[in-house]
């Protein structure tokens, strides 16, 4: 790995455990943390509209139900997404993934776009956002890197926009690694922090290919990790892993 772009702390879901996950007021309070990169999961609404959301269905961030899938981008707009967390933020909506891409653009934040696909949309999401996030981060000093779990989703997003970085999203780190890293053109690998080992993040590095820990939370692990060579944290706790990056 010659460069690597992107900085060391990720806040989670973009305001991670300080806010409604997944919505601007959470981006917000990040930054306001001194964060300067978010990882957010990014979906289509029924019209085929990015937007940002973790679960396939409403329930448990909004107060909709059912599947996410069937509803279009006006349709879900409508819906609160912030009041689950706190009556403090209620009237939060989905963002767009473009009112992301303005306000990360506006404040200097680096951003990672987990593709998060709803069932049976693997090959469409991956698309999609792969050519809205192109289009939306033109000209950017930092590319917005693209991640997901979904090989099918990463593939597709790299034959539409081949030059926005891929990171290979997996719970345990897989015996083929090699393998399916290549499968996808990944440049990273994003791990589940308890199945690095010193061993295995050496290893990825040695083969060119970045590493992303997530989700860590506790600043000793957080400092390991970043002594075996890890070379992104993503978090829930932004207000606590701001050390590590600033170099205290
Ligand atoms: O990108 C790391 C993390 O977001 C993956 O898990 O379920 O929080 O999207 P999840
Ligand atoms: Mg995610």
């Amino acid at each position: 790995m010659l460069s690597w772009p992107y900085p060391l702390v990720f806040a989670h879901r973009l305001g991670g455990a300080l806010a409604p996950e997944n919505t601007l007021a959470g981006l917000l309070i990040a930054a306001r943390q001194g964060v300067r990169a978010v990882e957010c999961d990014v979906k289509l609404s029924a019209d085929g509209e990015p937007f940002l959301l973790h679960d396939d269905t409403l329930q448990r961030t909004t107060n909709g139900s059912g599947p996410a899938r069937q509803l279009t981008l006006a349709q879900l707009r409508e819906l609160d997404a912030g009041g689950y967390f706190h009556p403090a933020f209620a009237g939060e909506a989905l963002p767009l993934l473009e009112e992301l891409a303005t306000l990360c653009r506006v404040s200097g934040i680096t951003v990672n776009l987990e593709i998060k696909p709803c069932p049976g949309c693997e090959a469409e999401t991956g698309r999609v956002v792969a050519e809205a996030a192109r289009r939306l981060w033109q000209g950017a000093a930092v590319p917005p890197l693209l991640s997901s779990f979904s090989a099918e989703a990463l593939q597709a997003a790299g034959t539409v926009a081949p030059e926005l970085p891929r990171g290979l999203l997996c719970v345990d780190l897989p015996a083929d690694w090699p393998a399916r890293l290549e499968a996808v053109g990944a440049l990273a690998l994003h791990c589940h922090h308890a199945s690095l080992t010193r061993q295995r993040v050496e290893d990825l590095r040695a083969a060119g290919y970045a590493v992303m820990a997530y989700t860590v939370n506790d600043v000793k692990e957080a400092r390991r990790l970043q002594s075996w060579g890890v070379d992104m944290l993503c978090t829930d706790r932004p207000d606590r892993l701001g050390e590590l990056q600033s170099g205290i």
